[in-house]
């Protein structure tokens, strides 16, 4: 067995080390189960993947609350064992991607800050049973240091009677410290999160744990299994640049200080684009009040470009996470993880101001945004943390390529298959062809505003046709849509593969 023994400095804690299945049978079929993990990040390992061996031998289901994706060894591992009935509330795992749109599972797709209220409320399914949690060690009192995500950990520990523990030998024991650690109360008791700067320090470098919750404590090795980054590619620079420029209009007229205010970047490669292009730019003293760390944020750093970062969860590629492991002492100077209750807190977003800058699916002509749906029907990931963002920002951005699956797809479309963002909380979008400032802005304003800037030019005619058509056909509308076409562009998608109009 891996040696933890230095690692529990809670002595009286040694006795409770065992092994990964026999934690794992603990787990009685229908528990809520909440486990760490934010991304391919800090989740647990052995013992998922303990349950998920048992659930092939004698099949049983479980309920799954975690912070938002997990890695293969959790989520997919479960989900290929066809051993969950509810999971919470955000994923990105192919095989658990398909589980869950042929209803094996029921999905339950929320806005990433509330997720631990619910779960500590139990409006979903009664309370918690048991916490399975990640961590680099167990100090002398029992209190539990994170790894590379902190997510719901806080919050499922505090409200879980059993908490079986990870101590995984492959997380540096320098991550402690970086980590704050404060869960809010629940209403009529909730106080104001007293963040108001994103390296303000308001709870403690643990999560508190009484070692009596302590059930079993399981030692792992395997490593966060974090995804490879996309190339920067022509359409991501392209994003960047029309944005960068925005933000410097933004400066020179006074509506920003000069270096910007807190960046919140959602995951993926447009978004790691974005932040490199910050890397380029003249901007400096830049602060980041976001979900996720990734490697743009580390670029930054190197650059001397970037002042402090709070965020959730490291979300590096793997040679992001090797440089992040190589130089942690001069990292954790810039870095803090906080409970995602506190990274993506709405009260704190709208109170700092952050810019918050993520990723749609599709964009309709109005500005409505989709992000979770494929075609209207089929679940990518889910909202995650755009919605608590995207609400709250001081300035709401949405970038999307404008066109998918080689050009079949228009990317801005008549009307939206799925509405995650409705136009009222939308100010930016950005395409690779430009961008569009919808602020201020009426529904009529805005179509002319978007098509003009951010549609590819093979969609260019057909939208303005339908736009136009709508107008004369629909005078009084304050909104036009033909109702009987407004979606009418997937519907051609479906039947024919492409949006075009081929006869
Ligand atoms: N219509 C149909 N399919 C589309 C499409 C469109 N308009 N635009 C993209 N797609 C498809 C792509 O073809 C791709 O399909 P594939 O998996 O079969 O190859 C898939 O959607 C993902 O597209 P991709 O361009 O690879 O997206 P991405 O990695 O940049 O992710 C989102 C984009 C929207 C899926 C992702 O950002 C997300 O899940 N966002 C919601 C959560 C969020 O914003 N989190 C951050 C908050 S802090």
């Amino acid at each position: 067995m891996i040696d933890i023994t230095n690692r529990v400095r809670c002595k009286e804690l040694l006795s409770k080390i065992c092994t990964a299945e026999e934690a794992a049978a603990f787990i009685k079929p229908g528990m809520n189960v909440g486990t760490s993990g934010f991304t391919p990040s800090g989740y647990p390992k052995a013992v998922p993947l303990a349950l998920a061996a048992r659930m092939e031998k004698e099949p049983f289901k479980i309920n799954l609350w975690t912070g938002a994706s997990t890695g293969d060894e959790e989520d997919g591992a479960l989900a290929r064992a066809n051993g969950i009935n509810f999971r919470m509330p955000y994923q990105t795992n192919k095989d658990m991607r398909n589980a869950l749109n042929s209803g094996k599972m029921e999905y339950f797709d929320y806005h990433l800050s509330e997720s631990a209220q619910l779960a500590r409320c139990g409006f979903i399914n009664g309370k918690i049973d048991v916490a399975i949690v990640e961590v680099c060690a167990i100090t002398e009192e029992g209190n539990l240091i994170p790894t590379t995500s902190l997510g719901n950990t806080a919050s499922y520990v505090q409200s879980a009677d059993v908490v079986i523990v990870e101590v995984n030998t492959s997380q540096p024991l320098e991550l402690e410290g970086m980590h704050d650690i404060y869960v809010p109360m629940d209403p009529p008791n909730r106080l104001p999160i007293p963040v108001v700067k994103p390296n303000d320090r308001i709870g403690t470098p643990y999560i508190p744990c009484s070692p009596d919750k302590i059930k079993f404590i399981v030692p792992c090795d395997i490593t966060d299994k974090v995804r490879p980054l996309g190339e920067i590619d022509e359409n991501s620079k392209k994003m960047s640049q029309n944005f960068l420029k925005l933000l410097k209009e933004e400066v020179a007229a006074g509506r920003m200080p000069k270096n910007l205010l807190p960046l919140q970047s959602g995951v993926g490669a447009v978004a790691n684009a974005v932040i490199s292009g910050f890397v380029d730019s003249d901007l400096k003293n830049l602060t980041v009040y976001t979900e996720v760390v990734q490697d743009g944020m580390f670029d930054l750093i190197d650059a001397g470009k970037l002042d402090f970062a709070s965020g959730t969860s490291l979300s590096p590629s793997p040679e992001g996470l090797k440089r992040f492991y190589d130089n942690i002492e001069e990292y954790r100077k810039y870095i803090m993880l906080r409970p995602q209750e506190v990274s993506n807190s709405p009260e704190v977003a709208r109170r700092i101001g952050v810019i918050a800058m993520n990723t749609a699916i599709e964009v309709d002509i109005y500005g409505n945004v989709n992000s979770t749906h494929i075609m209207g029907s089929k679940m990518m990931n889910g909202i995650g943390g755009s919605g608590d963002f995207a609400r709250n920002a001081y300035l709401t951005v949405f970038f999307t390529v404008s066109t998918a699956k080689g050009g079949a797809i228009s990317s801005i479309v008549p009307m939206v298959s799925h509405v995650d963002h409705g136009s009222q909380d939308i100010d930016i979008i950005v395409t690779e062809q430009g961008l569009a400032d919808l602020r201020g802005k009426s529904p009529r304003q805005r179509a002319e505003e978007i098509i003009e800037n951010c549609v590819h030019p093979d969609y260019k005619p057909m939208l303005r046709d339908y736009y136009e058509r709508a107008l004369v056909e629909t005078k009084n509308a304050h909104t036009p849509h033909i109702l009987s076409e407004a979606l009418s562009w997937h519907d051609r998608f479906l039947k024919t593969g492409t949006m075009k109009v081929t006869e």
